[in-house]
């Protein structure tokens, strides 16, 4: 396990989310709030950026912009079809106004 530093929380849009490419990794990463979730950025439907798609602040998920599958920010759980596999996550930490993130 190794914890990296991603970004700024500034440089985060609330609502959003952004992509980032770390190794082989890509990672989604949203911003709710002031809260941070980070998920693999390939929709296990059909490997499509999640990056991409919106987040739904209320229900705390991420929807695919390919099909519409949603994703749990929490647990990667897919949360409506056709995607039915669930997305890794990456435990995400603030600290000292930085977005951490441990990757395996
Ligand atoms: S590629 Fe994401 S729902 Fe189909």
């Amino acid at each position: 396990m190794t914890t990296i530093r991603l970004c700024a929380l500034d440089d985060l849009v609330e609502g959003t989310a952004r992509r980032f490419d770390v190794g082989d990794l890509r990672l989604a990463v949203a911003r709710i709030g002031d809260d941070v979730f980070c998920v693999a950025d390939r929709c296990s439907h059909e490997d499509f950026s999640l990056a991409e798609g919106e987040v739904l602040a209320d229900e705390r998920e991420i929807e695919c912009a390919r099909h519409g599958a949603t994703f749990d920010l929490l647990t990667g759980e897919p949360c409506s079809l056709p995607a039915t596999k669930a997305v890794a996550t990456y435990a995400v930490e603030i600290r000292d106004g930085e977005v951490e993130v441990t990757l395996p």
